[in-house]
């Protein structure tokens, strides 16, 4: 574990605007710096970062965080992953504590497992261009395909020696221990328990993580006899899991995000191919049809992949249905198909690297239109074929989330399959509504509603806090306002927690402290506001003032996003009081007082007036008059209490 001293210097050094400018061209604007969102495609720029509160957020697709969140999710990297990538940037020495036993063994069987695996892309790769056998089978094999040298050097290829045991025993004799050469499947154990090669006299490719670590390999064979598989692969292991995995990420994570598209091809040689066509944007499913964490991997650098589809019919026909699934992740689809008999790699050596590229980018069409094309070719006249047609398209169709996108399909679909547009969505609206049924009534976060990405506030991160606005009826209808109610305490807590309650008779009382003290009679229904509230109280307990940044850079994502939402969002959907009150207050750290009583007792007066109505539904239910009567005094108690809330709340308006 990296220690929170370490952790504070990293996250008091690595600037936000520093760290996200060297991934996102930054614009100053009013008090933040905006850019174009690197997490989602977008043409005008949401994505703000505030240099004093040390955060992004972007109100397009809503993604937010401090510095070290930004590496995580930009570079897809872990936790202390992102803490030690800039701990690099800035030169900052990484002081770890001495982990438990357990997790030292966790973590270091894992590392060896990566040691292992480059130790032996170094030793394939050496024997490639330095062994004889390596230089004139497997390099002179990569020649021969046409694969020039920077991309046989680009891809780490190598070549395994055609004897039992040559990896195995030069990893031996270099200290790597036999469990872990087994554990990767670069050894495999024969009955005699003795360890051979897994990889002997094939080509090699190995397989990278996003990281660029070494995890896995491919080999391919060298001979054209039917009986010897064409490729062997590592098995899945510790650090290696296929269907998490997309050959070539590594090396094209950088061009997918810069051209806001990833080329989907099915094999290694395809990768080595589009790459030497200077296409670096391209990744493989290697063989396997694509599963839904590979789709939710490009998914992290674009939403727009284009499937390159080697011309063979039957082939394509298959995979048309797979497809839909990137569809239902919500991503654009688009294919380009090559003349029969030709993969992306034999095209590209037939016509070269120019006419390749040429060739790519002008025959990309939308993948629902290439189907229904596709399609309808083969049914030709036959009518009830084309009535089965229709329906397969308005089903792809219906995986897309988004209803303009889908409904602009319906429309050119209409033209193509000269069918009325009217038909087409009733039979789109057929299959959504039994979708429907089918999911469960969807579960509504309660703070999935703050923020209103549609429309970035000028200058967001302004100083002196949020101002008021008129809530938005539409979300806020769907939100317990006992919730936003919470949510408007926690706001203050957070932007005014250190500030002093003057209005207090003792000296030195924290607005904290005091909002904390008046909430010992209030239960929190929001479990994320009691969290944060639970949080502010233990810090108090023991002699600490939380400070906003705490929240704001929390560890805990929901926390940050919460904290972030309710500090920069202007038009704050909290059921503010002095809002409902009409009170419009242009500078809110004039009126702390008012804004932190009202808040906390138009809260206290919402989980009065709710007990209320639940004792009047007990009393009209109530048979036992005695019972009856218990519950009116009840009654009574309570209505006298909110009576004073409400004279109280009367008159802690300062004007
Ligand atoms: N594959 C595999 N095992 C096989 C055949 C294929 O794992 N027996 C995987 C490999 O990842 C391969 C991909 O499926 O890259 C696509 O197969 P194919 O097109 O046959 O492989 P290429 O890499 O294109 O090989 P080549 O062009 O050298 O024939
Ligand atoms: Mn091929």
């Amino acid at each position: 574990m990296i220690t929170a001293e370490t952790i504070e210097k990293i996250k008091e050094t690595a600037r936000i605007e520093e760290v996200v400018g060297d991934f996102v061209h930054l614009k100053k604007r009013g008090s933040s710096l905006i850019g174009n969102c690197p997490f989602h495609g977008e043409k005008t720029p949401s994505f703000h970062v505030s240099v004093n509160k040390g955060i992004y957020k972007c109100f397009g697709c809503g993604v937010a965080g401090d510095s070290v969140r930004f590496i995580m999710e930009h570079e897809k990297y872990s936790y202390p992953e992102a803490l030690k990538f800039l701990a690099t940037k800035y030169n900052i020495e990484v002081e770890e504590t001495v982990e438990s036993k357990e997790n030292i063994e966790l973590n270091s069987a894992r590392e060896s497992l990566y040691i292992v695996s480059q130790f032996a892309a170094n030793f394939f790769e050496d024997q490639l261009w330095n062994s004889a056998d390596g230089k004139a089978i497997g390099l002179s094999y990569f020649k021969e395909r046409g694969f020039r040298e920077d991309i046989i050097k680009k891809f780490n290829l190598g070549y395994s020696p055609d004897v039992w045991d040559a990896l195995t025993l030069e990893a031996v004799k270099n200290q790597h221990s036999e469990e872990f050469l087994e554990k990767t499947g670069l050894s495999i154990r024969n009955d005699k328990s003795k360890l051979y090669d897994r990889f002997r006299g094939r080509v090699m490719f190995p397989i990278h993580n996003f990281t660029g670590r070494v995890i896995g390999f491919g080999g391919r064979t060298l001979k054209t006899d039917k009986n010897v598989p064409k490729y062997v692969n590592s098995p899945d292991s510790d650090i290696y899991h296929k269907s998490n995995v997309l050959y070539g990420l590594f090396h094209a994570k950088k061009a997918i995000r810069d051209q806001d598209n990833c080329y989907l091809v099915e094999g290694y040689a395809d990768v080595l191919a589009v790459h030497q066509a200077y296409i670096e944007n391209v990744v493989a499913s290697s063989g396997t049809s694509l599963t839904i964490e590979q789709i939710k991997l490009i998914a992290r650098f674009t939403q727009n992949v284009t499937i390159l589809y080697d011309g063979d019919a039957a082939g394509i026909k298959a995979s048309l249905r797979g497809l839909d699934m990137i569809l239902e992740e919500g991503l654009n689809v688009k294919v380009v198909s090559f003349p029969d008999g030709d993969d992306p790699d034999s095209y590209m050596h037939k016509v070269g690297a120019g006419a390749f590229k040429t060739y790519v980018e002008e025959q990309r069409q939308d993948f629902i239109l290439y189907k229904a094309n596709i399609l309808l070719a083969e049914a030709g006249k036959d009518p009830i074929k084309k009535a089965g047609i229709i329906r397969d398209i308005v089903e792809s169709i219906a995986k897309i989330p988004d209803n303009i996108k889908a409904s602009v399909f319906i429309k050119e679909c209409s033209h193509l399959l000269e069918i009325e547009e009217r038909v087409l969505l009733t039979e789109l609206n057929a299959i959504k509504v039994a979708k429907s049924k089918k999911a469960a009534a969807p579960q509504r976060a309660a703070t999935s509603n703050f923020g209103h990405p549609d429309m970035p506030p000028d200058d967001l991160f302004a100083e002196g806090g949020p101002a008021m606005a008129e809530p938005e009826v539409t979300s806020t209808a769907q939100v317990s306002t006992d919730i936003l109610q919470e949510q408007e305490i926690v706001r203050l807590l957070l932007t005014f927690g250190h500030e002093l309650a003057t209005w207090e008779q003792t000296d030195n009382m924290y607005v904290g402290s005091f909002i904390i003290q008046n909430l010992s009679d209030v239960t929190f229904e929001n479990e994320l506001c009691r969290r944060i509230v639970d949080y502010y109280r233990n810090e108090l307990e023991n002699g600490q003032l939380p400070t906003i940044n705490q929240f704001l850079r929390s560890e805990d994502q929901e926390i940050a996003n919460l904290a972030i939402t309710l500090s920069t969002s202007e038009y704050s959907l909290s059921e503010n009081w002095l809002n409902k009150h009409q009170i419009y207050v242009k500078d809110e750290t004039h009126n702390i007082k008012s804004a932190v009583l009202g808040g906390l007792y138009y809260l206290k007066k919402h989980k009065v007036d709710r007990m209320l109505t639940d004792l009047m539904t007990q009393i009209k239910e109530e048979k036992d008059v005695t019972n009856q009567e218990i519950l009116l005094g009840r009654y009574a108690q309570f209505k006298n209490v909110e009576r004073s809330i409400s004279k109280f709340l009367g008159s802690v308006i300062v004007k």
